[in-house]
């Protein structure tokens, strides 16, 4: 019995300590702050799309969506030559991603509901120094991983609340990405309850009409 609960507390120990290893920090994002939004594409086109894509978007949905010209879409997102009707694909092609990095970057379209933005918000803030990989970095959040730390040229030029604040708004971007329909139906819900309450005003109107010949 002592053996069988002693076993059992040693299968579960090393969960515990995985568990309280990487806590993750709660990032509270808001899908209708627009110039995080944008903020966040900027970032994304910038320091993301040479590796990874996010080709279940096009350029000129996200755009409409995010309030952004389609020519300042083009001109301040678009560094792959790519046209507005044109789905976010990255340049890197994934056999070369596989030989380069060891693992092929992923599409980032769906990450945020994949992984959760809490996950993403902890990742991108949890590289540090690890001479024995081959980019000189490990995740906290991802052991052993294969990316370098993209966003370090930020990292040094930000104080670090600036810095957290450039994470949250791109973590922002990718989970509008995974799920744009949320941002729309926020806006259409709006409109619809305005427009049952303008419906409200006129049926009691209506009713009123009706009624005062009744009594
Ligand atoms: C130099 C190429 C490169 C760049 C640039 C890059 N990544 Fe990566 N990324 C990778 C590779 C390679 C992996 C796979 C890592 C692994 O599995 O160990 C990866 C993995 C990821 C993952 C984990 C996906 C998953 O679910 O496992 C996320 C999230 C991610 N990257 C986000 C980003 C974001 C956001 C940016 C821009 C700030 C970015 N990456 C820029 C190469 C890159």
């Amino acid at each position: 019995m002592k053996a069988l609960l002693l076993s059992c507390l040693m299968w579960l120990c090393p969960a515990v300590v995985i568990a309280q290893e990487a806590p993750l920090e709660r990032v509270d994002i808001d899908l209708a702050d627009r110039s995080a939004l944008q903020d966040g594409a900027r970032t994304f086109a910038s320091y993301c799309m040479g590796c990874h894509g996010a080709k279940f978007q096009r350029y000129e949905r996200v755009a409409d969506d995010l309030g952004l010209s389609h020519d300042q879409m083009l001109k301040e997102l678009v560094f792959t030559g790519a046209k507005i009707g044109d789905p976010m694909a990255s340049s890197l092609r994934a056999s070369d991603g596989k030989h380069w990095f060891g693992a092929a970057p992923p599409d980032l379209t769906l990450v945020a509901r994949v992984r959760g933005n809490d996950w993403l918000y902890g990742y991108l803030r949890g590289f540090y120094p690890d001479a024995t990989r081959p980019w000189g970095v490990n995740n906290h959040v991802l052991h052993d991983v294969g990316m370098p730390n993209v966003l370090e040229p930020l990292q040094v030029r930000l104080p670090p609340a600036q810095f957290d604040a450039k994470v949250k708004n791109l973590v922002t971007f990718l989970a509008y990405s995974a799920d744009p329909v949320k941002l729309q139906s926020q806006r259409i819900g709006i409109y619809v309850l305005s427009y049952l309450l303008v419906l409200l005003g006129f049926a009691f109107l209506l009713k009123r009409e009706y009624w005062k010949d009744v009594r």
